[in-house]
């Protein structure tokens, strides 16, 4: 008999930096996910051709794609190029990682229940931007970062993990900015596995895992 094995794909979606891509590549590595969960990062994707992150990939043997979208006339024709080319992976998971481009409602539902995102905040409390800004101004004592599937709300889509830091007085919203980063790092790593192993899913509009999954993606960091 012969048995197939098929490979899980993930594709990653940057603008900028990629840190979490770095983050999710690291640890895709050290607990060998093609081995663990018959994962592998297929393809990285930036709608910047200067995105940093770009490098760490290719760097790093992975596929690049630079979809631009000042090469386009609308986001529908953006869009639609960017679906093409992730589509030719066939991801189960698809990875938005500071990609900084409002997704169309076609895009979302395509993808939808594979997408993830991770933002900057303890949603539902400041979607939007500048949001270490806004923490900080509102006297909040902890901040931090949400993953969590896209819907065709911004920034509403369902909670699959956060990791929570504290908010100190002298904080300036680039010194929370660096805080809430270092638990991204750890956060988007075991939701992304988490997803790719059907240990979370989305039901109904709600994330729905089982205890012990879900405190593994409730961080408290310090
Ligand atoms: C992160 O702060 C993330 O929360 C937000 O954009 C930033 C991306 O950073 N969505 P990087 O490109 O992953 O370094």
């Amino acid at each position: 008999m012969v048995r197939v094995l098929l490979v899980k794909n993930i594709v990653i979606l940057i603008s900028g930096r990629g840190s979490n891509f770095e983050a999710i590549l690291r640890t895709s590595r050290e607990e060998n996910w093609e081995v663990a969960c018959g994962a592998r990062i297929a393809a990285v994707v930036s709608n910047r051709p200067d995105a940093l992150g770009l490098q760490t990939a290719q760097r790093n043997g992975i596929a690049t794609h630079v979809v631009d979208h000042k090469a386009f006339d609308s986001r529908e024709a953006f869009d639609a190029e960017l679906a093409r080319v992730v589509e030719s992976y066939q991801p189960d998971v698809v990875v938005l990682a500071g990609f900084m481009r409002i997704l169309t409602a076609g895009f979302v539902s395509r993808f939808e229940g594979k997408l993830l995102n991770i933002h900057p905040a303890i949603l539902p409390l400041f979607p939007g931007l500048d949001t270490h800004r806004r923490a900080i101004e509102a006297g909040c004592r902890v901040h931090g970062s949400t993953v969590h599937f896209v819907s065709q709300v911004l920034d509403g889509g369902a909670i699959v993990g956060q990791a929570i830091v504290p908010v100190l007085p002298s904080d300036t919203p680039e010194t929370l900015a660096h805080r809430g980063l270092v638990y991204e790092h750890m956060l988007y790593p075991r939701c992304v596995r988490a997803l790719v192993e059907g240990k979370v899913r989305l039901e109904n509009g709600r994330c729905v895992a089982d205890d012990a999954v879900s405190r593994e993606l409730t961080i408290f960091g310090d």
